[in-house]
Order: C-alpha cells, then sequence, then structure tokens
C-alpha cells in the first residue's frame, strides 16, 4: 500500500496561504548553527521531510534538537565528532553542508555521497576546488568522502560555476580558517544572503552579501542566537503559478516578494491581475492567455526550480511555448507523465516546445520535488479525478500541501492505494 494524493481535476482556488519558511535556506543554516558550540533557536523553520532528516543527523552526532510548531531549538554545546556515515545522508542534497561544518569543527570529515533530486549529473568539483585551495585533502571513493587539514588557510578563490552548494560550503568552511578568504563568482541566491545575515548575527565576518564577491575574515569563536528564516520563494512562486492558472482570488502572506520577480515579470507579461505588497500578493487567474517563452538561469533570473511547474502552465497557453533548461541537464524527466494526460511536446538538446493541450485526468508519479509539485499542477487543471503518486517527493519540500490547497478549496485527499 503506497499513500497517493487523489485530486479531482477543474480545481477553483480561493482563498489564503501564509507561506511556510525557506527549505534551501533552512537546510544550510541548520547546519551552520553547529559551528558555535552553543544554543541557537530557529524559527519559521517548515516542517518537511528534509528537515526531519537533518535532525535525525544532529541527533547522531550528540546535538540536543527540539522542533515545536516552526520554532527548531538546537544545542551544540556537547557536539561530538561522528563519521557522518548514516542512511539520512544520501536522502537528500543539503546532507553535504557537513563537510564545510565538520572540517571547521573538526579539521576532518567522512560522510557518505549526498542524494537529491536526480535532475542531471550535479557533480561536486567546485567543492572540492574550494577546500583543496582551503588547505584541505579531500578524496572521493565511490559512495564516500574523507576530507581533513592540518589548519583551513584562507586564500582567494574563484569558482568556475555558480554553484548554490559550493558557495555554502566555502562560507561553512572559511569563517574559522586562518586570516582571510575571498570567494568570486559566487551564488547570490536569497538563500545565501540568509545564511550570511545569520552566520554575521552569530559573530561571523563575511562582507559582500547578495553579490558575486564574498570577503570572509577568519573569526575564533561564533555565539548562539535566536533567528528567523527566510520564506519560501520557491514555494511561493509554485503556489502563485497555480493561482495564475486556477485561481479566482488567492493571496499569500508573508513573503519577500523581491525574491519572485523574474516569475511576478513574467505572469505580467502573460496579462496576469496581481495586487504586489512587499510581503504580500493577491493574485486572480487569468481567463486564458498566448505564450511565454522562458529561459531558466541563475539569480535574479528565472529559477530552474520553477522551470517545470511553468512549463506545466504553459501547455493551457493559446499558442506554442518554449522553454530552454540552462543549470540541469534532466529536468524534464516529468514531461513522460504530462504526455500521460496528453499532453504535447517537442523536446531537443535543453530546450522544449510546449504545443497548447487538454490534460486530461489519470495516474501519473512524482519523480523529483518540482516535478511532483508540476504534476500537481496538471492534475488540478486537467478534467476529472486524477491520482498522483510517490508523493513522499512532494512532501520534501512543500508544508502540509494537501491541508493548504484543501484550505484554498481545492479537492484534493490522501489516500492509500495497493498496487500488485
Ligand atoms: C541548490 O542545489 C538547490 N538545493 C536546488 O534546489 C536548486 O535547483 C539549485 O541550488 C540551483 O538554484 C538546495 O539548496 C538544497 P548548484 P545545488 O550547485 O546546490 C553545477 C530544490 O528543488 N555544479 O547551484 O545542488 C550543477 O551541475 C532543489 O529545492 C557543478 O558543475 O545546485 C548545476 O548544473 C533542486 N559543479 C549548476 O552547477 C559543482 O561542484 C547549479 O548547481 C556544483 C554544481
Amino acid at each position: 500500500m503506497n499513500k497517493v494524493y487523489e485530486i479531482k481535476g477543474k480545481s477553483k482556488i480561493n482563498g489564503t496561504i501564509n507561506m511556510q519558511g525557506s527549505k534551501n535556506s533552512s537546510l544550510a543554516i541548520i547546519v551552520a548553527s553547529i559551528l558555535c558550540k552553543d544554543v541557537v533557536m530557529l524559527k519559521n523553520i517548515p516542517k518537511i521531510q528534509d528537515v526531519y532528516e537533518l535532525i535525525e543527523i544532529l541527533k547522531k552526532i550528540n546535538v540536543k534538537v527540539s522542533f515545536i510548531d516552526n520554532s527548531l531549538l538546537i544545542d551544540s554545546t556537547n557536539i561530538k565528532y561522528t563519521s557522518l556515515l548514516f542512511k539520512q545522508i544520501i536522502r537528500f542534497r543539503a546532507s553535504y553542508y557537513f563537510i564545510g561544518a565538520f572540517l571547521s569543527l573538526f579539521k576532518k570529515v567522512e560522510i557518505y555521497m549526498p542524494g537529491g533530486c536526480k535532475i542531471g549529473k550535479r557533480p561536486m568539483d567546485q567543492h572540492i576546488k574550494a577546500f583543496n585551495e582551503l588547505n584541505v585533502n579531500i578524496n572521493i571513493d565511490n559512495n564516500k568522502i574523507i576530507a581533513s587539514t592540518t589548519s583551513l588557510v584562507g586564500n582567494e578563490i574563484v569558482f568556475d560555476v555558480v554553484s548554490v552548494g559550493a558557495t555554502v560550503n566555502a562560507i561553512l568552511a572559511s569563517v574559522f580558517a586562518n586570516n582571510s578568504t575571498i570567494l568570486k563568482n559566487v551564488a547570490c541566491e536569497p538563500e545565501i544572503s540568509d545564511l550570511i545575515e545569520f552566520l554575521n548575527k552569530m559573530g561571523a565576518k563575511i562582507i559582500g552579501k547578495g553579490t558575486s564577491v564574498l570577503y570572509i575574515e577568519g573569526v575564533n569563536k561564533l555565539n548562539g542566537i535566536t533567528y528567523e528564516v527566510m520564506p519560501d520563494r520557491i514555494v511561493t512562486g509554485t503556489y502563485l503559478i497555480y493561482g495564475a492558472l486556477l485561481a479566482k482570488k488567492l493571496t499569500i502572506k508573508n513573503i519577500n516578494s523581491k525574491d519572485n520577480y523574474s516569475l511576478i515579470n513574467t505572469l505580467i507579461n502573460l496579462g496576469t491581475q496581481m495586487d504586489i505588497k512587499e510581503h504580500e500578493i493577491t493574485i486572480y487567474g487569468l481567463k486564458e492567455f498566448e505564450k511565454a517563452n522562458i529561459k531558466t538561469d541563475v539569480f535574479p533570473s528565472f529559477p530552474s526550480d520553477l522551470q517545470q511547474i511553468m512549463t506545466t502552465f504553459l501547455f493551457m497557453g493559446k499558442q506554442i511555448s518554449l522553454v530552454e533548461e540552462t543549470l540541469f541537464e534532466n529536468r524534464f524527466g516529468f514531461l513522460k507523465q504530462i504526455k500521460k494526460m496528453g499532453g504535447k511536446f517537442f523536446i531537443y538538446d535543453n530546450k522544449v516546445l510546449i504545443i497548447p493541450s487538454l490534460l486530461k485526468n489519470s495516474i501519473v508519479s512524482c519523480e523529483d520535488l518540482r516535478g511532483g509539485a508540476a504534476l500537481l499542477l496538471a492534475c488540478m487543471a486537467s478534467d476529472g479525478t486524477s491520482i498522483l503518486k510517490n508523493v513522499e517527493y512532494i512532501e520534501r519540500g512543500y508544508e502540509d500541501i494537501v491541508n493548504v490547497l484543501k484550505s484554498i478549496n481545492v479537492d484534493i485527499k490522501e489516500t492509500m492505494m495497493y498496487e500488485a
């Protein structure tokens, strides 16, 4: 028996959503919090599977954790070095942030290779480059990473590729390094700025937040604080796209509208009516729209994480749309499922031509987190009742999504399906 969602199509979204905290910022900040070997209180942490996996790992390294509502108390006073060879490590991508944190805390780490959505090759060469240039010896055998250093020595590191993960790992490994580090060509995603804000409040010295160059002066100690994590800009974008297609009226509160300017611009160009405030947006669904041409890129361009959901949206256009995915090599996999619903498209290289299609109900399976959120939109938009399988992917990043969608008038329920 497996948990599935049963969704009655032609949803008429109407209501208000309070936005959850950011998955991708929370995961980086939770790992960064152990650097202070003190007590940290984090607010606005989403109740999602990736956070629960991270909590299980913290417990195994003698960190005390309590998670009540969306407040996470982390006491790393008695943190203990342990080889990070646990099954939780391979269940998601952000577990590899322990490499940077353990090098700063213990000057060594042994950890399984991380997991994460199969959306491309997802190499770690930029992480390895940064660690090598910080005086770390690092080896990867087939499924394990072993790294150590006599002392972390600050350096000037120029990334060849803009990488969120490599930027986070380089920051975590630099905060205590001898002398200072300059990181160039870093990721400028808002989640990176949130991490820098958090670390500086703990006593780190990082200059350049929001730019592609960071200057990090090594310090000796960080102190425990209370910190509120930023709203989730990808979940915000997800519900904005849902609303643009299916809402009579949808209000999304507790957001940072500025984090979604690229999507907002795309929706405005399609003719979408929105009341936009700094921390709240009300969106009114489109009666019809022509088409859009989307090209994903690093922040502040259109985010790769919203590409799959936007691609699904574009099947409802009156004309052919074009989507180009420049970050990941395999982020169109979910379209196999859209094809089962009657979606017509042509993929060539990293582009897809989307032919206007009437999607019909079907039984479809999630294969990754954001592709799952895209299939959920297809089920809500199609005729008839659909079944969505492997919904655990969606629950890795979207807090309480069934009840959130029920609260805005979507006919969705969780049920169990037996498959012979
Ligand atoms: C983070 O993944 C996010 N995950 C992803 O969100 C997001 O899609 C991605 O950043 C881009 O914004 C988390 O924050 C936990 P990257 P990450 O390193 O760090 C190449 C979601 O749905 N690259 O910025 O793995 C890589 O192949 C997830 O929430 C190298 O070439 O992404 C990719 O083409 C999915 N060498 C590009 O950079 C490296 O050493 C961007 O990857 C590292 C990356």
